[in-house]
């Protein structure tokens, strides 16, 4: 089977697209292979499962219990198009020049606060000595599974179909 766009860049963002990926998944995809593309294709990087989480990506250890499989598909393929709520993108250029970036958390009319990626440290900015602020976007980057087969690719969304099952 040839799911068309699989293997170029990213596929498009289609019902169709989502539903055989979703039913390759089904049919062809196997948990403990997936697990294995899980790793190679870098999602271990930011996604670490177990009580050591990363603070990059959120856990995904429980992910099939709170998203159904055609939302774990979008947001493996397409992750800009659905950002989690408090891991938006931010940049924040203060008046000094000092550049802060991470999560955004909250924004109001006064201040903006940000969590560090890495260490998860929360720092409130006031609006008052910002120079610009940058939001939006996922830091998670597209076209992960691009260079993936249909094949590993079905392993993958296999394996996060049953995360948390
Ligand atoms: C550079 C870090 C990074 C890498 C690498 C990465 N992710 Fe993510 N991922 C994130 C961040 C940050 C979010 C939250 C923002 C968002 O929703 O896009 C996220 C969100 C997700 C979500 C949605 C979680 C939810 O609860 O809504 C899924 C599913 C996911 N990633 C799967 C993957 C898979 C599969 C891979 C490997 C192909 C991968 N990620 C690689 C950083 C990363």
């Amino acid at each position: 089977m040839k799911l068309a766009g699989i293997d170029a860049a990213l596929p498009a963002y289609t019902k169709e697209t989502i539903a055989d990926l979703v039913n390759a998944a089904k049919t062809i995809g196997n948990a403990a292979e997936g697990k294995k593309v899980y790793e190679q294709a870098g999602c271990i990087a930011c996604h670490i499962p177990g009580p050591q989480q990363s603070k990059i990506g959120p856990d995904l250890s429980n992910l099939a219990r709170g998203l159904p499989v055609d939302m774990i598909v979008t947001e493996t393929i397409w992750p800009a198009l659905n950002v989690k709520e408090g891991y938006e993108a931010a940049t924040v250029t203060l008046k000094d020049g000092t550049l802060i970036s991470g999560f955004k958390q909250t924004e109001t009319a006064d201040a903006i606060a940000i969590r560090d990626m890495t260490s998860g440290t929360m720092t409130t900015i006031p609006r008052c000595a910002t120079q610009s602020i940058k939001t939006g976007g996922s830091v998670m980057p597209d076209g992960l599974t691009a260079a993936l087969s249909t094949q590993q690719l079905a392993h993958l969304l296999r394996y996060l179909f049953e995360l948390g099952k």
